[in-house]
Order: structure tokens, then sequence, then C-alpha cells
């Protein structure tokens, strides 16, 4: 990425402007009254962790609407603790997504109609994106931060229902990891991370003649997950759906069970958050708690995910008990833990700056062989990722790479547009315009170069 010259300067002053209000402006196009869609045309509903998102950039220009998001998407919490991937519109036909409510066919909960959501999860975000609507509420005044201390008694039990179903239900390797069952639930939908696994799963391409792949239509054929991998995405929904979406004994039942570092990085920073939380509610004990959980999910991660011969974390298959030897943007993010152990934390540090990422990071190795500079998460650069691994350099006193990637992140953007994800060599905008995610996290770039409160200081050995 070029260099950008001094944030004094009068160009650059005028950038982060536009940036700013272009940014404000995707959020706003993609509000419907009722909560954030990701983008217009590809995904019409309300996503798990693009709400998160969405809420650390509302912070700072609509944070009664981050609350009103995160609300939206809690109400749908199932009673099992687990927060749905999609909140369907009912107000969108059933025909602008697929695969639609029919296809989930989730029963009624929580009084809800039976058409409301998804069973599948995403990564956790959204305790932290709490805690930053919260630490932001200041800005805005007395009410606000009335408010945000309301918003947080709400959440509270809610996520932490949350986490107790990844945790608990999701243990499927009994390691004290939570596992995905499919590849929707880590985010990285198609990363090849996946791809060993998912040879195990039968692609029954016919299933693509009974349902229309709607993404087609608005989308580039070659920047969107292929045919074969989309027929394996809908048996594994019918595999989870038919066995009622139980996670009792994951590991026979089911065919795709993965322990993902991404995921788990994010479960153990949920913890963090909601320690700080905790503090606000006055509950030190279980902030103490949660600190703890933290702590332990980071050892788990690193004695599970680890591989010496690599330096590097990668997704392990349960079923075979086999790590896969892809490269993955997802195995550095467990540098958001700070207490992942030094020489840990070095070697994804150096990972991250090397020829196989270079920041920003691409999704996946580039010099690894399941490379694709354009198709989704197999190569294409991420706003949401690189943000994560930004917070990853703060947490572990690497102040210069993380205000590096920051301009680099900003410079890209404003460049190229609010593009869901960007080439990895030209920058070139891919998939869909007005990405909420990416406007987002924009505005967090732009406005917050602070360290989390648990960062380490550079240079002190642990
Ligand atoms: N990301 C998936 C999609 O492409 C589903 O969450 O629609």
């Amino acid at each position: 990425m070029h260099p950008v010259p001094s944030p004094t300067a009068p160009d650059v002053a005028e950038m982060c402007a536009e940036l700013w209000r272009s940014a404000a402006g995707v959020l706003d196009a993609n509000w419907t009254g009722r909560h954030t869609v990701p983008s217009r045309t590809l995904y019409p509903h309300q996503w798990s962790w693009d709400s998160a998102f969405t809420a650390i950039g509302l912070a700072y220009v609509n944070p009664a609407r981050a609350w009103r998001d995160l609300r939206s998407l809690f109400e749908a919490q199932w009673p099992d603790g687990r927060v749905p991937h999609i909140v369907f519109d009912p107000q969108i036909p059933e025909d602008a997504y697929f695969p639609g409510p029919r296809f989930w066919n989730v029963p009624a909960y929580n009084g809800r109609p039976a058409r409301g959501s998804t069973g599948l999860v995403q990564p956790p975000m959204h305790a932290l994106a709490a805690w930053e609507v919260y630490r932001h509420a200041s800005a805005h005044g007395a009410d606000a931060v009335q408010q945000a201390r309301v918003e947080l008694g709400w959440l509270y039990p809610r996520l932490v229902a949350q986490q107790e179903f990844l945790g608990d239900r999701r243990d499927a390797g009994g390691g004290g990891l939570a596992s995905i069952v499919h590849p929707w639930e880590s985010g990285l939908d198609n990363s090849p991370a996946w791809d060993d696994a998912l040879a195990a799963v039968p692609a029954d391409l016919r299933l693509l003649d009974t349902y229309h792949r709607r993404d087609l239509d608005v989308s580039d054929v070659t920047h969107r997950p292929t045919d074969t991998d989309y027929a394996r995405y809908l048996g594994l929904v019918e595999n989870y759906r038919d066995g009622g979406y139980s996670d009792t004994a994951l590991a026979e039942r089911h065919p795709f069970v993965v322990e993902c570092p991404g995921f788990n990085a994010v479960l153990a920073t949920a913890e963090l958050a909601l320690a700080q939380i905790a503090g606000v509610l006055g509950r030190p004990s279980a902030a103490r708690r949660h600190r703890e959980h933290a702590r332990g999910i980071t050892a788990a991660i690193s004695d599970r995910l680890w591989d010496p011969e690599t330096d590097f974390f990668h997704a392990l298959d349960v079923r075979s008990g086999r790590r896969t030897p892809a490269r993955s943007v997802s195995g550095l993010l467990p540098l958001m833990l700070p207490d992942l152990d030094r020489a840990r934390a070095d070697a994804l540090a150096e990972a991250a700056g090397s020829p196989r990422f270079g920041l920003p990071a691409p999704s996946y190795d580039r010099t690894g062989p399941a490379f694709d500079d354009r198709r989704y998460w197999r190569g294409p650069i991420w706003v949401n990722v690189n943000w994560l691994l930004r917070r990853g350099l703060l947490v572990h006193g690497r102040r210069d790479d993380a205000e590096r990637l920051r301009q680099a992140l900003v410079r890209l953007v404003h460049r190229n547009g609010h593009y869901e994800y960007f080439h990895p060599e030209d920058g070139g905008g891919l998939g869909s315009p007005a990405f909420g995610w990416t406007a987002a996290l924009c505005l967090d770039l732009l406005a917050d170069r602070s360290a989390p409160a648990y960062a380490r200081s550079q240079g002190v050995r642990r």
C-alpha cells in the first residue's frame, strides 16, 4: 500500500472528512427503520456479526441506532442462548435472499413467527460492540450515557447466555473451544481453511437445480463461492436442520465440526468485554470469572490450534483430529488476546507482515496453493478482519504497525469505495458496494487510535 502523508496535511484532512461523510451516508442508506442491512442488494436481512461491526461505527454518529440494532438481533436469540446468524425481515419477500426462511424452517420460539431466523451462529462480536458503544457514549451527552447503561443492563444476561451456548453446547471437541458446524458460522465462508473438512461433505449439485442462487443475480460470479461450495453449504444446513438444530453428539451426527482460531479468538475477546461490562454494572466477581474464561480459551487455542512447525494457528477438524495446513487470516486473530504468550504473539505479528500476508492482510496466504485474488474469502482483503488484526497489534504494543495498518485501510476505502472486499493487489472494490461494516469500521478507524485498556505495553517481556 502507498504511504499516507502526515495526517496534518490539508489533503489528508479533506480525505478523512470525505470518507467520514460517505461512511455515515452508507449507514444511513442501509438503515431500514428497524435494523441495518449489510447491503441493500446482496444481504437484505439482518446479519449477526455485521450488526456488531455496524454498531461500532454507529457509536460515533447515532448511538441510539447502534443499540436498536443490537436489540433487534438479541430479540431473536433462541431460548438455548444461540444468536442466529441471520434474522429475517418479514417485510422482505422470500425470494429476495437464498436460502430464505422457508429453507431454514426454524420452529417458532420466543413467541416469534416461525420464519424468524436461521439456526446457525456467527462469531460473537456483540459484547465487544456493546462495550465500544458504551465507551463512546459520553461524547453524546448525559442522556446517551444513561441510555448506554440501561442497554448494557439489558444485553448483559443475553450476551452471557450466548457465551454459554458456545462454550458448553458447542464444545464438541471437549477441549474448551467452540466448534462451528458450518463454514458460514466462521464468517469466512469459502476460506481454504475449510477445504479439507468440506471434502468429506457430499456436494449434491442437484440441490442447485431445485434452488436458485439469488447471490449470483446481484454480484459477479467470480467474486462468490462456487456451486460446489454452495451445494455443500446447503447439504450441511439440511443435515443440521433435520436434526432439529441439536448440538448433541455433533461429531458423530454432523459431517462438519471444526474449531476455528478466529471464531475462538472472538469468543475470548467477548469474555474480556463482558468483564468490562460487568465492572460497569457493579459485578466484580462476574468480571473476574469472565477474565478467567478468557484466559482458559486463550490457553485452549494455544494448546489445540497452534502448529509449532508453521508457527501459526490452524483450524482443527474435530472429526478427523487433523489441523488444516491452510493459513487463513483467521489464524492471525488470536493476536487479539492479551494472555497469548510473547513467542506466539511475535510469530503472528511477523507472519502478518511477511510475504504470505502483508498489511492490510488478505484473507488467505498470498503464496498458498488455493489463493484466488477475487473469490470472497480465498484472497481478497476484508476490512473487518483487518480491524480485528489492528486491535491485536495494539493489544501487543505494536503501535507503529497498527498505525500503518489504520492508514492503509483508510486510504484503501477512500480510493475504492465502501466495498464488501478488495482485490489484494490493486485494491479494486469487489462484492457488494455500499457495504455496512466497511463504512462503519472506517468511522472507527478515523476517530479512535486508542489501544484497549488491557493492552500490553511495547517491549514488556512476560
Ligand atoms: N455469508 C453468507 C452469504 O453469502 C451467509 O451468511 O449469504
